[in-house]
């Protein structure tokens, strides 16, 4: 028999806020969906913040302090703080904890990639074993392979030339998953990757190679559960409604599930001008995720951050962030303030329109 708790031994605290009734995942939890947004540690400490993302969102992910090379700056000597209080913060809100990611060519340690194969493929079975070792029980669902697949680098079989695929093989991926279920036996593992949402050359291409690598993973019953789709999405791009269900289709029908994982809108190509740029952001979210969330696989909707305050592409690292009239880009469903833009009435709307899972 399972001894209940004696009342006197509840905390007198009263729980942090979650989710609000109003909020955007209770509007997704009423269609069996998910919302959540990425988030860093450094959010959590401004004041206005903590409480505007645990009423939108019902899910955290770390918008970097996950990786590989951030906890393990130094080989052997792991700091997992920050990527430690991302789960406090999920747990102490009741909210979901999703991990962002265990292999990424670009977050390798740059001590490991000077490192012989064999050396280099004991590390990397150490990095998913102590990652998803960690947090298993915690972890909701892993990014366990992101962005592997590059039609341009010119393989038959599509994948990236990166020092994963150099040092490990091109079964790199299926192993990559097999680690990782092997750490943590509950959560999601997902494969991740960017460039496949618009109806362009290069996004088609990447997607044909992306069914093809998944396809191969399940028939090699690799443990992969779901595919994220990044949703960087470019205004300027055309996105294409009826095509992008079929790519959805062919995924679900490999048994998968399907989260948007890092939703925004980059608007370097719209007027400056804030209202027709907002409502212009809103349309193109509106149209993606009508077309996505017709999709019973998909199940969460994940911006890359939750404000424009803190979006990756103000930060304006790469020239296809920047714009040309030097316009601070607006790509989230939070202003500055933490004011609802039209892109959150868009996502607010797109779950309403949902149909149930
Ligand atoms: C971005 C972060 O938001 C930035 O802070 C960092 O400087 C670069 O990476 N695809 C991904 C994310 O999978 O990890 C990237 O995040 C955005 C593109």
């Amino acid at each position: 028999m399972i001894a209940r708790r004696p009342l006197l031994l509840t905390p007198l605290v009263t729980a942090a806020a979650g989710p609000a009734p109003d909020g955007l995942h209770a509007r997704a939890a009423r269609k069996g969906l998910t919302f959540g947004a990425a988030l860093a540690t450094r959010h959590l400490d401004e004041p206005d913040f903590a409480d505007a993302f645990a009423a939108e969102c019902g899910l955290a992910v770390g918008e970097f302090e996950q990786q590989w090379e951030r906890i393990e700056a130094r080989e052997g000597v792991p700091n997992w703080a920050a990527a430690d209080r991302l789960a406090g913060f999920a747990a102490s809100r009741g909210i979901l904890l999703r991990g962002h990611a265990l292999l990424w060519h670009q977050r390798v340690p740059p001590w490991a990639r000077e490192m012989d194969a064999p050396r280099f493929r004991a590390a990397v079975e150490r990095r998913v074993a102590e990652a998803a070792g960690r947090y298993a029980g915690r972890m909701s669902s892993w990014d366990v392979v992101n962005e592997a697949v590059r039609p341009d680098d010119g393989r038959p079989d599509g994948l990236r030339d990166s020092v994963l695929l150099r040092q490990l093989g091109p079964g790199w991926v299926a192993e990559a998953f097999r680690l990782a279920r092997a750490a943590d036996p509950r959560a999601t593992l997902v494969y991740n990757e960017f460039g496949i949402e618009h109806a362009t050359r290069g996004d088609r291409a990447k997607r044909r190679h992306l069914l093809r690598l998944l396809e191969a993973m399940r028939a090699a019953d690799a443990p992969v559960g779901a595919l994220g789709v990044q949703g960087h999405l470019h205004a300027h791009l055309p996105f294409d409604a009826a095509e992008w269900r079929g790519f959805l289709r062919e995924v679900e029908a490999l048994g998968l599930s399907v989260l948007v994982s890092e939703l925004d809108v980059n608007d370097r190509a719209l007027p400056a001008e804030i209202t027709p740029r907002d409502a212009a952001v809103a349309d193109l979210t509106r149209r993606f995720l009508d077309a996505t969330l017709d999709c019973r696989a998909v199940r969460a909707v994940i911006t890359w951050t939750l404000s424009d305050r803190h979006s990756w592409i103000r930060r304006g690292q790469e020239a296809h962030h920047r714009r040309a009239d030097g316009a601070v880009p607006r790509p989230l469903p939070l202003d500055d303030q933490l004011r609802r833009k039209p892109m959150w009435q868009a996502i607010a709307a797109a779950f309403d329109h949902a149909p149930n899972r």
